[in-house]
Formats: C-alpha cells, sequence, structure tokens
C-alpha cells in the first residue's frame, strides 16, 4: 500500500521537493508517492481537505501558503507557532500537525554539512520577512555570542527583536552600524537576489565573515555570495543544503526513519560561479 504526500504552493511548477522526497523513499526503501499539487488563491482549506479525503497523509507547504497552513493546523509545534508559520502538516486521526523545518534545516547545513559552528559566533541576518523570522529561534537556541538583526525596514527588524528578545542575545542594527564587519556568519534571509535587486549590505560587511549564507537557492552564484567573495568571506553557500535538510527533517517526522542527505544535495547543487 502506497501512501501519499505532496508539496503544496502557488506556483508550484518549479518546486524540487518532489525530487527529493523521491529519492528519500527510494533510499530508505518507504511506499510513498510525492506530488506537486497548487491550490488557488483562497482556496488552500478545500484543496488540503480534498488531499486528506482522497487519503493523503501529508503536506508539504511553500509560498504563498505558509500562514494558510498555520491556521489550517489543529495543533502546531513550538518552533510553528515562533516562526508563525507551517512549513509541513501531517494527518493522524487525531487531525491536522503543523510544524515548520526550515530553521532547523538551516542550522543542520551550517553546523553539519558547512562544519561552522554557531555556539560563541557573531551572526549577521539581514532581513526581517518570513524567512527570516522562521530562522531565528533555532539560531539562537544554538548559543550564538550575538545575533544582529538587520532589515530595509528597520521597524520590522525591531519588531522581531522584541518578539525573540527572550531567546538569546539579539538586537537589531542598521547598515551603517554594520558597514565595518565584526561578524562570523553572515546570513542573507531577503528575497532581494529573487528580483536581481543589489544585495541588500555592502562589501565591506564580510571583512571578517567565515561562511557568507544565501538561503536562496538554484541561482547559481547570487549578488549577496558574489558580493561577499568581494568582501573577503572565507566560504559561502547557498539554500540548497537548507532545502534539503528541511525536507529530510520532515521525511523522519511522516515515516521515523531519517534519509540520508548528501547525494541529494550534490544531484541539485549548482556551481556557485
Ligand atoms: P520571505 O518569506 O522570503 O522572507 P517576505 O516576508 O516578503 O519574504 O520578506 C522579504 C524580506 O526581504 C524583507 O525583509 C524585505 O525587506 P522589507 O521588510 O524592507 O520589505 C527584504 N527585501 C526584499 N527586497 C529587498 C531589497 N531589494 N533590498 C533589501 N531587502 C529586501
Amino acid at each position: 500500500m502506497t501512501d501519499h504526500y505532496a508539496v503544496i504552493g502557488n506556483p508550484i511548477g518549479h518546486s524540487k521537493s518532489p525530487f527529493i522526497h523521491g529519492r528519500f523513499a527510494e533510499d530508505t526503501g518507504q511506499a510513498l508517492d510525492y506530488v506537486a499539487l497548487t491550490a488557488p488563491s483562497g482556496g488552500f482549506a478545500a484543496t488540503v481537505d480534498a488531499f486528506r479525503a482522497a487519503g493523503g497523509r501529508g503536506l508539504n507547504i511553500t509560498a504563498p501558503f505558509k500562514l494558510d497552513a498555520h491556521a489550517y493546523a489543529g495543533a502546531v509545534s513550538d518552533r510553528a507557532r515562533l516562526a508563525g508559520a507551517v512549513n509541513a502538516l501531517r494527518f493522524e486521526a487525531g487531525g491536522a500537525e503543523g510544524e515548520n523545518f526550515d530553521g532547523a534545516g538551516l542550522v543542520r547545513d551550517i553546523t553539519v554539512n558547512a562544519g561552522q559552528p554557531i555556539r560563541g559566533r557573531r551572526v549577521l541576518l539581514l532581513g526581517a520577512g518570513g524567512a527570516a523570522r522562521g530562522a531565528l529561534a533555532p539560531l539562537l537556541a544554538e548559543n550564538p555570542a550575538r545575533l544582529v538583526l538587520v532589515n530595509r525596514t528597520p521597524a520590522k527588524a525591531r519588531a522581531l527583536v522584541a518578539a525573540f528578545a527572550d531567546h538569546g542575545p539579539i538586537d537589531a542594527g542598521t547598515l551603517d552600524q554594520i558597514a565595518a564587519g565584526g561578524f562570523d556568519l553572515v546570513i542573507n534571509a531577503t528575497s532581494a537576489g529573487l528580483t536581481g535587486a543589489p544585495p541588500p549590505a555592502p562589501a565591506s560587511v564580510f571583512h571578517d565573515c567565515v561562511l557568507a549564507y544565501d538561503m536562496t537557492y538554484g541561482l547559481g552564484l547570487t549578488p549577496f555570495l558574489a558580493r561577499a567573495r568581494e568582501g573577503g568571506a572565507v566560504n559561502i553557500a547557498d539554500g540548497v543544503g537548507m532545502l534539503v535538510e528541511q525536507a529530510a527533517e520532515t521525511f523522519a517526522w511522516w515515516r521515523g526513519i531519517r534519509p540520508a542527505t548528501a547525494a541529494v544535495m550534490a544531484a541539485l547543487r549548482a556551481p556557485l560561479v
């Protein structure tokens, strides 16, 4: 008997999730299928209800439905509540449970795959939208020396800092304040790269940087990563590892078995040149 899973978003055509979960299922010998599903604007709940009625066991959720998924879930984990968004749903007899593995995927990619500890490090996070919000609690749980949040609209960074102040040493900063560098890890959680806009920070920010991380992926050397290299960042990484690691966390939550990630990352990775 085959269990049914899917990723839901709009648009969804370019999602890598069916490929990733298909490989995980094959590698672990799990009997499941995983497809891409689209829902019309305003039609998230009805589409999910129909998927469940047809025997669906779980979903990944991508833009623009992560907030709808949070509202849909009967119960959400602490990290999904803190992220304010759900990127995975699991359907059991008791109802729909919501989780968010984006931040866990980011932390695992930095600490395990890139081999850079976050503990004791000075971390700069650029952006204050959904991607930044989802990363904050998992990053702070690693005990960085400090975490500075900088956003084009400073009031949004200040609001997030106030919301996460109990979780660790977090401050809002301005571009002027960070221009001299002083950060071990610099993480781009803005969507600037998706629109071809210039990078959200000057090259001088990367002066002491051991790892510059761009949460976007599949775009090769993004303007952010190119600038990081120009500014002297020792290592650069895009978000492919984050994507595959969050998928592995989700798979383990659904199936009780954690798939290996290295070969799947290698298959998806475009050279950063
Ligand atoms: P996501 O879910 O990807 O985080 P979002 O919630 O729309 O998307 O947030 C986008 C983030 O990228 C915001 O922090 C946004 O800055 P503002 O809050 O000032 O809008 C940031 N962003 C988008 N385009 C940008 C650009 N060209 N330069 C700098 N920051 C940008």
